[in-house]
């Protein structure tokens, strides 16, 4: 899950990212667009709303693991006895975080808080909550790319990193995807250094794929909401209810998808010189959130240069934050 406050600059029109990526998806032999854009104000209202759907678990079982094991994680954390740099990629309102940063304040643990992320809107309104909530934590908040601050960091302070990377964030790539990703972390930390990582796990395939097929149907909201936001910000025509909202679990791969289907054949014009041609139930993929066994999140900490030291579950093991340590 990513974070529920808008990310990105506003976009302009025809010579904008946005627009770039949303014409080179929609031309492509298999069309898709990018999941990232789904977050503007009202994407993020929906993402809020589906969080708090009964069908949707993955928030609920990683806040309990923080809310019932901060104490466990914080222990993990101080063993080094060292002061520390704690970085968090991709922080979100940090509720999650907000019960680990507690307890290490509790324990008297010398470390500093640095969240990073792409939102200018996360990173102020830390700014605003923190020393309100968590009076005493010394943080340093970073709008960016994560690896370009993670390197910032570096610059910054030469103490130890632990690595907060949750929220299942790592299942929005393919596993390659996430292997490189692991080894660029990797390549900016040093021998000895932590990252706790976030996985949903592998479970019945009907959980799973309810969580992304709610039957209040907030979760169709929020995909087509993304054809809004395209018709809204980049001058296009579609009309959201020629396309229907169609997830699928692979149990086999673990591969979780989203895809909006053209119900009918059709045209879609976005600004005055592209026009994009549907077929009948020619889909657009969306979105993936990849599912993990344990056997392949060590696959990934070995392929990246890790290993597990520590693995905390809830209580029914559906979700799992995994403690790393970085190989030398
Ligand atoms: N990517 C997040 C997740 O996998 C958020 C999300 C939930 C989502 N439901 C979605 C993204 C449906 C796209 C489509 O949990």
């Amino acid at each position: 899950m990513l974070s529920a406050i808008t990310t990105g600059k506003p976009a302009g029109r025809r010579s904008s990212v946005f627009y770039n990526d949303v014409i080179n998806g929609l031309r492509a032999a298999n069309k898709y667009l990018q999941s990232k854009y789904f977050y503007d104000g009202t994407g993020d209202r929906l993402f809020q709303q589906i969080m708090a759907c009964p069908e949707y678990y993955p928030t609920r079982c990683e806040m309990e693991i923080l809310q019932h094991q901060s104490d466990r994680i914080a222990q993990l954390f101080v063993e080094g006895n060292t002061p520390f740099d704690l970085v968090e990629l991709g922080p979100g309102d940090a509720t999650k975080s907000y019960y680990l940063l507690r307890e290490l304040l509790k324990i008297k643990a010398p470390f500093t808080y640095y969240p990073i992320d792409i939102s200018s809107n996360v990173i102020s309104s830390l700014e605003n909550k923190l020393p309100l909530s968590l009076p005493g934590l010394q943080f340093h908040g970073l709008n960016g790319e994560y690896m370009e601050k993670m390197e910032r960091v570096s610059n910054i302070s030469a103490q130890r990193k632990i690595v907060l990377f949750m929220g299942a964030n790592i299942g929005n790539m393919t596993m390659q995807q996430a292997i490189i990703f692991c080894r660029q972390l990797h390549g900016r930390m040093r021998p000895g250094d932590l990252l706790l990582i976030g996985f949903d796990l592998k479970k019945h395939p009907k959980t799973i794929l309810d969580a992304y097929n709610d039957g209040q149907g907030i979760t169709a909201a929020f995909n087509l909401n993304l054809l809004k936001r395209i018709n809204r910000e980049l001058d296009a025509d579609f009309n959201p209810e020629l396309f229907e909202h169609y997830p699928v679990y692979d149990p086999g791969t673990g591969a979780c998808k989203s895809y909006l289907v053209s119900r009918i054949s059709q045209q879609v014009h976005i600004g005055n010189e592209t026009t994009i041609d549907f077929m009948e139930n020619e889909p657009i993929f969306m979105e993936i959130s990849q599912k993990y066994s344990l056997p392949e999140t060590d696959y990934i900490a070995r392929q990246s240069g890790f290993h597990a030291v520590h693995t905390f579950y809830d209580a029914k093991k559906w979700f799992a934050d995994i403690l790393w340590e970085r190989l030398a």
